[in-house]
């Protein structure tokens, strides 16, 4: 079957809408005919050549839609199914996954950044060549070909293009605050940058009941937004907003911070904004090879650091968890798109998030 995706050929290059060839699934393969995908920050790192993946490769990992058709031996998902993709589809059998920790599963290691599937291999085909998969997900297409791991179903009342979202964005910045911190009520929090995942990271602090909830951003209409979705505070990033968290936490720092602006001079902000023995979380991430620097003495006193990719998702309890509170009002999506595209168009999302303002477009297929 062929159908049509955008293709990142070249770093720097436009996007290509290209009518691309899907080879036939495979056991334990699902086909997703795809509604709606959004454009998160990682696609545009891979289009700028921050984040380097083998070409041509369909971009796209925040998607949406209903599954097609499913390979031999899936049982979780059936044709008919709305489902949102998880980008960290996993064996659940490796030395990673028995440690429960399957953001590191060895064959999604092993093969994503290879822009292959669990299976090493790839689906489709462009001009008779290879075409590579973007996160085990390819979303910015008609359809996609993912591993049953990958389709998680949802509820039928979501809307797609607010589903889709809880597929990166939503599911990392609630997730770091409410399955990997598991912030408890009354504490203090911080988010630095207030994007999408800042947001996400802001309503995730609102769900867990946390007391002061301080936005930092650079940006006074980020700011603005982190405040309806539930920040107490909003400050403009400096010494000041440093010097008022340090006012109305006794001198201490803030019990958590969750660093979600991906620029490196943050990492200090976020290591003098936290109090000793606190968490921090970095969800925001630059160029791999960027060296950063940093005051030894502010990593002291017990404060605990972790990095981390998808927010501790466990994607089939937590995606249908984040549909329903979205369904009971509990959790802010339509306010996240600020923008929406066709297909065609969808470079024009990548120039306006280069440009700042945006907080999620969503291409609606
Ligand atoms: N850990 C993960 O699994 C994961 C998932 C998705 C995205 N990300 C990363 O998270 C980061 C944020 O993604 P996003 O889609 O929300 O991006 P975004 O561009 O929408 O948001 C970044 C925000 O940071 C703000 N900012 C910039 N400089 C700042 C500063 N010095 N201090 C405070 N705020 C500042 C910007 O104004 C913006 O509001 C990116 O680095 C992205 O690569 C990580
Ligand atoms: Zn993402
Ligand atoms: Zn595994």
């Amino acid at each position: 079957m062929q159908f049509r995706a955008a293709v990142l050929h070249e770093v720097g290059a436009p996007l290509a809408i290209e009518r691309v060839t899907m080879t036939g699934l495979r056991r334990g393969d699902v086909l997703v005919r795809l509604r709606a995908s959004g454009l998160c920050h990682t696609d545009l790192e891979v289009i700028q050549g921050s984040l380097a993946y083998p070409m041509p490769i369909v971009l796209g990992h925040e998607g949406a839609g209903i599954v097609e058709a499913v390979g031999e031996g899936v049982t979780h998902v059936a044709p008919g199914d709305h489902v949102v993709c998880s980008w960290n589809p996993h064996c659940g059998h490796c030395f990673y996954c028995e440690r429960d920790l399957p953001i590191l599963c060895e064959p999604f290691i092993r093969n994503q950044p290879r822009g292959r599937l669990l299976d090493g291999e790839s689906r489709y085909r462009l001009g008779g060549q290879p075409l590579h998969h973007f996160s085990v997900v390819s979303s910015h297409a008609k359809y996609c070909v993912v591993p049953e791991s990958g389709a998680i179903r949802v509820p039928k009342e979501i809307p797609f293009d607010r589903a889709c979202l809880i597929g990166c964005g939503v599911m990392t910045g609630v997730g770091a605050v409410a399955r990997l911190a598991k912030v408890e009520a009354g504490s203090s929090v911080v988010v630095i940058g207030c994007g999408a995942v800042g947001l996400n990271a802001v309503q995730g602090a609102v769900i867990q009941r946390a007391g002061a909830i301080f936005a930092v951003d650079t940006d006074p209409v980020k700011l603005a937004m982190a405040k309806q979705f539930g920040a107490t505070h909003g400050l403009a990033a400096g010494a000041e907003a440093l010097a008022e968290i340090k006012s109305a936490t006794a001198g201490r720092g803030a019990d958590y911070v969750f660093e979600c602006a991906g620029v490196d001079h943050t990492l200090q902000f976020m290591l003098d904004a936290l109090r000793p023995g606190g968490q921090a979380v970095i969800l925001g991430k630059t160029n791999v090879g960027k060296q950063v620097s940093l005051r030894w003495g502010s990593m002291m006193g017990e404060r605990r650091i972790v990095r981390s990719s998808y927010g501790g998702a466990r994607p089939r309890r937590d995606f249908p968890w984040l549909a329903q509170l979205y369904l009971d009002g509990q959790l802010k999506l339509d306010e996240l798109i600020t923008r929406r595209l066709k297909l065609e168009d969808i470079n024009a999302g990548f120039d306006a998030m280069t440009r700042g303002g945006l907080v999620r477009a969503v291409v609606e297929l």
